[in-house]
Formats: C-alpha cells, sequence, structure tokens
C-alpha cells in the first residue's frame, strides 16, 4: 500500500471532537532548589501551586497589576539572574526560582497637603537619591520594562513630571530595589513623582470639574428620579434603545440627544 493511499477506517475524530484530553506534558522546574515535574503551559504561580505551595503573600491580582509576585529566576546554562511576575511568566524547562515578594525598602514620612512641587521636597524626603550610581541594574530587573533609571536621573534633575512619566507604570514589586547598587527605594520615590504630579502640576480637568459642578447643583436629579420609578422592563427598553458610540467614533463624537451633556 502506497503511503499516500486513503486507509478505509473512518478516521479518528479530533482529541476534541471525540471529548478526549490530550495527553499533559510534564516539565521539570526547581522551586527554591527544589524539583518538581509541572504541566508545560502554566505561569510559575500555577505551576508552584501545581507542585504543592499555597500562596497566603506573593499573590494578589493574578493579573500583573498588584505587582505581589516578584520572581527571580535562572535557566540552565544562562549566567543571568531574569525577573518576571509569576502571575505572568510561563515556566521553562530546568528553570530555578524564588519568589521574592517583599523587599524591605524605607518609605519617607509626610504630610502630603503640606508638599509642594518644589524638586527640593524629593530630594529632603529621599536624599539616597543620590547614592545612584547609573549602572542601569534596576532597568533591567524591571518585569514591567519601565526604564527605571531614567525615572530615577529625571527626579535627580528636578524633573518631577518626567520622573512620573516614565515610571506611570510601575506597580511597585520592588525587584529594582533588590538589584540597587546605590540602595535606592526606587518605587517609593516614584509614587511621589506620581503623587505630586497628579495633585500640583498636571492641568486641572476643567470639563470633570464643571460636570461636577453640574451633578451638585442637581441638573440630573429628574432624570435619577425618573429612571427609579421605572420598571425593570422599561429599563431594559431604554438601555436597548440608547444610542450606542460607533466604534469607529472619533474624539468628538457626542450623541444626537444632548440634554445631559
Ligand atoms: S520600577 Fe521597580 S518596583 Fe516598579 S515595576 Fe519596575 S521593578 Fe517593579
Ligand atoms: S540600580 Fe540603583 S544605582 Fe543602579 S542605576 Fe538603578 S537606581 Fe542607580
Ligand atoms: S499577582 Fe498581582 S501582579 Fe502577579
Amino acid at each position: 500500500m502506497s503511503a499516500s493511499k486513503k486507509s478505509d477506517k473512518p478516521a479518528k475524530p479530533a482529541a476534541r471532537e471525540s471529548g478526549e484530553v490530550p495527553p499533559v506534558k510534564l516539565i521539570p522546574i526547581y522551586v527554591m532548589g527544589k524539583r518538581y515535574e509541572v504541566p508545560e503551559g502554566l505561569t510559575l504561580m500555577k505551576a508552584m501551586e501545581h507542585a504543592g505551595y499555597k500562596f497566603i503573600r506573593g499573590c494578589g491580582c493574578r493579573g500583573g497589576t498588584c505587582g505581589a509576585c516578584g520572581t527571580v529566576y535562572r535557566k540552565p546554562g544562562d549566567y543571568r539572574l531574569q525577573v518576571a511576575l509569576a502571575c505572568q511568566k510561563t515556566v521553562e524547562p530546568d528553570m530555578h526560582i524564588s519568589q521574592i515578594p517583599f523587599f524591605p525598602a524605607n518609605r519617607a514620612l509626610f504630610e502630603f497637603e503640606k508638599l509642594t512641587e518644589a524638586p527640593e521636597e524629593v530630594f529632603k524626603l529621599y536624599p539616597e537619591l543620590f547614592r545612584c550610581v547609573a549602572c542601569n541594574a534596576c532597568t533591567k530587573a524591571c518585569p514591567q520594562g519601565i526604564e527605571v533609571m531614567d525615572a530615577v536621573s529625571a527626579l535627580k534633575q528636578g524633573n518631577i513630571s518626567g520622573a512620573a512619566e516614565i515610571a506611570f507604570e510601575c506597580i511597585q514589586c520592588g525587584l529594582c530595589t533588590g538589584r540597587c547598587f546605590g540602595e535606592l527605594m526606587q518605587y517609593h520615590m516614584f509614587q511621589l513623582a506620581r503623587r505630586i504630579y497628579g495633585a500640583r502640576i498636571a492641568p486641572r480637568a476643567e470639563h470633570l470639574a464643571r460636570m461636577t459642578e453640574s451633578i451638585a447643583g442637581g441638573r440630573y436629579e429628574e432624570f435619577l428620579e425618573k429612571l427609579q420609578g421605572m420598571s425593570e422592563e422599561e429599563l431594559k427598553e431604554l438601555y436597548r434603545e440608547r444610542e450606542v458610540e460607533p466604534v469607529t467614533a472619533g474624539e468628538d463624537w457626542t450623541p444626537q440627544d444632548k440634554t445631559y451633556l
């Protein structure tokens, strides 16, 4: 029989159609030096749970935003110590992992109401800032891909807005702090920069001020009362009939009914 001739036997249905569960491929990983076999494709966090670890610390959102699951790892034959969020990174064969869920770092105490946007305020609260030796180890350690050293440099130059912008996506995992030669606590400094920027430097949102004023002035009271008096069906109907913003709408799109704008 030629290799290309079709078999008379009915084809075996694909696993998904037949309901069969495909076999799980296990790969070895090392958690704090101990070897485990875990299913391929799991995140480090799930792999550790599969291995029997229970997270009572070092786990929060499981979505890459809370910064609770900082992890360091090394792969065989690779000299580099690498970093990841355990809830995001998937396992690779033979990787050695260890979680760093909290890295001690001093946080300056201050009364925010009394702080101004003067750079000296940051210098006074975090004089360690000037211990930075520009080694860039912090940038390499950041699982968010933030140019950490650039944000530190911006702060040193008194550029609070620049630091706030560069470090906007900092999730305060602390991995940069753990690698810093100058023993800085970058994430607390960045949080301060963002707060000062938000409260003292960013332009005020005038449209928001107008809207809150108009809400406080009772503009929507009558409409809200009308809604409260409606039945569930009437509310559903109102929802179905609403004018939906088109997906391709431009920035200047407004609904035809402008009563409550
Ligand atoms: S800047 Fe530091 S604390 Fe912030 S996300 Fe990056 S490594 Fe984590
Ligand atoms: S790791 Fe520390 S010393 Fe090195 S560049 Fe970053 S802040 Fe500066
Ligand atoms: S659990 Fe929140 S970032 Fe990983």
